[in-house]
């Protein structure tokens, strides 16, 4: 029995990545994540020179929100607010992080990149290459993009542009809607190895004391456990429709989170608002959880789940109706919500 993964031609230790943000933004994060024996480490995303002011951060900039409320007396629930762009160092100090990262650990490395122009993604990404990285992902959904920039126009360049230009594997990082199974096939078509569901959606709060709008004031980027359950659905659309590989990613808590989407046709899992809140041991954990029900379930290998869940999936006409007395019962309990 193994947690070893083949995915786009690497063999990774486990199926659990460490996904592009604050844990993958140094050297010494690499090295942990080796220790940790995460699959691979998504290196937090460089921004291109246009959008340098992407490189430096509001303080604070994370806030974390639910975590005290409780259903029945228990919650596992909360959803993380932050305000974090692009990697915090040049160009110049992302290639040598890159560089460092290859000499210093094992752990497979996958940058990340953002720009604007398909120029720039195609410099950026040759470098990413030139540098060691094993694979590329292209954030092009991240909650704290440009709204002026349109997937088909902007996106779809680079995308194209970058797989024309590098040897390496091309990740298209997808944002969680409106049109994620449109773009994963768009994304399939302009060569990408592989797509990553979904990125975090944009949102915003408010403080209702000071009665202005919560840290630095603007839109942020929002998750948490419950963002697993849209991603879910994405991800099995997804794998009935396109061949290259899925690697999903939101709301990941436990090893069962992890099984679920593989059950759904991912290939491999990115995590990391676990790891933010509950710390590295968490990638420990989530393998033993995994290994857990391998054991348990006699799997020996990962690709023996791999979208095993979908071929039980119906389509709507399919879907087994009540009728009849069923129906009088629904209608009683509705009468009965409404009078109490
Ligand atoms: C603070 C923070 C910073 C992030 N920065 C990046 C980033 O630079 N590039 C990127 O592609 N995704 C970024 N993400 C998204 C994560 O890579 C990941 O896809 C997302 O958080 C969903 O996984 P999770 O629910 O396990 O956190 C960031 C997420 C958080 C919470």
């Amino acid at each position: 029995m193994s947690l070893k993964t083949s995915f786009l031609g690497l063999t990774l230790q486990s199926p659990v990545l460490i996904a592009s943000g604050p844990a993958s933004h140094d050297v010494n994060q690499v090295r942990v994540a080796e220790e940790q024996n995460a699959g691979a480490i998504v290196l937090k995303t460089a921004c291109s020179d246009k959008f340098a002011h992407m490189r430096s951060w509001p303080r604070p900039r994370y806030k974390l929100l639910d975590w005290d409320k409780q259903i029945e007396g228990r919650s596992k629930m909360f959803s993380l607010y932050s305000y974090e762009q692009g990697y915090s160092g040049t160009l110049d100090d992302y290639w040598e992080l890159i560089s460092a990262c290859k000499k210093h650990a094992a752990l497979p490395v996958i940058g990340s990149i953002f720009a604007d122009e398909a120029k720039d993604w195609i410099d950026m990404a040759k470098r990413v290459e030139q540098c060691g990285a094993d694979a590329i992902e292209l954030d092009i959904s991240s909650p704290h993009r440009p709204g002026s920039l349109a997937f088909e126009t902007t996106f779809v360049a680079a995308i194209n542009g970058v797989v024309g230009a590098v040897r390496i594997p091309v990740l298209v990082k997808l944002g969680p809607g409106p049109e994620v199974l449109p773009q994963c096939l768009i994304a399939q078509e302009n060569g990408a190895s592989a797509v990553t569901l979904c990125n975090r959606l944009r949102g915003f709060d408010v403080d209702i004391e000071s009665q202005r709008p919560i840290l630095h004031g603007y839109f942020a980027g929002i998750g948490g456990p419950w963002a697993k359950y849209y991603t879910m659905r994405h991800v099995a659309e997804a794998a009935n429709t396109i061949t290259i590989p899925i690697s999903a990613t939101g709301g990941v808590l436990s090893g069962e989170d992890v099984i679920k989407y593989m059950l759904l046709g991912a290939s491999t899992v990115q995590i990391l608002s676990v790891i933010m809140v509950n710390g590295w041991e968490s990638v420990k954990r989530i393998n033993n959880e995994i290994e857990e029900y391998m054991q348990r379930k006699k799997i020996n290998s990962l690709e023996e789940i791999r979208g095993k869940a979908l071929s039980a999936m119906v389509s709507p006409d399919e879907i087994i109706r009540w009728s009849g007395e069923s129906k009088r019962g629904s209608r009683n309990l509705w009468k009965e919500g409404t009078e109490n």
